[in-house]
């Protein structure tokens, strides 16, 4: 299976996607931002990056599409990709693209996740990995990890925390899309050729 991966900054994600190629390969990295650190990640383990400036929404998705027919991918992993696809482009690609959000979805989407769970007080908090459609964070959710929270988390610590989780979490699900073990059917997801409707979660608190 085909991968191409969309970054914004660090390449976290990126990077243990690129550990854990078992059932794919990362064909190519697209980056908004020339100064993503992630590039020089995918450089290093010898895959196609391109910079594509998002300063002109529908210019830049002209030219990812362009890229994207060119490669053909069977999967697009937004890895930290800090730009809002639109209507028109996601629709090129139905339940093809999936996003990894620092949140129990459909809890906080947007911005600032850890601290809006810490201000609800909240004893649970996740990562999510779901499908993209043109609401933010708002399509299909595929799978979650969850890790408790404690008196004592920050923002700072309830990130760091998570996202040792979140490498696992995206990881786990792209290798299981790419054998086969989920996938999207007549719209309804599945998960070992059983129709589920919640998100799975591997490791529950
Ligand atoms: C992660 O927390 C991810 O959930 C969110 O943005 C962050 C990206 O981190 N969408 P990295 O660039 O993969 O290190």
């Amino acid at each position: 299976m085909r991968v191409v991966v969309f970054i914004s900054g660090r390449g976290s994600n990126l990077q243990a996607l690129l550990e854990q190629q078992n059932n794919y390969t990362i064909s190519h990295v697209i980056s908004n931002c020339s100064q993503a650190a992630g590039l020089q990640i995918a450089q290093d383990y010898g895959v196609a990056t391109t910079v594509i400036s998002w300063r002109d929404p529908k210019q830049a998705e002209t030219k990812a599409l362009a890229l994207l027919n060119d490669i053909n991918p069977d999967l697009i992993v937004l890895a930290g990709f800090m730009r809002v696809l639109s209507a028109d482009f996601v629709s090129n690609f139905p339940f093809k693209i999936i996003n990894i959000h620092p949140s129990l979805l459909p809890l906080y989407p947007g911005l600032n996740t850890h601290q809006r769970a810490l201000n609800n007080q909240q004893s649970i908090h996740g990562a999510t990995v779901h499908f993209v459609d043109q609401y933010l964070d708002q399509g299909r959710s595929i799978s979650q990890c969850q890790i408790k929270i404690t008196a004592e988390d920050t923002a700072e610590t309830l990130a760091h925390r998570l996202l040792s989780k979140e490498h696992q979490l995206l990881t786990t699900t792209v290798n299981k899309i790419a054998s086969g073990e989920i996938y999207w059917q007549d719209n309804q997801l599945y998960y070992n050729n059983q129709v589920i409707t919640q998100p799975i979660v591997w490791s529950k608190i």
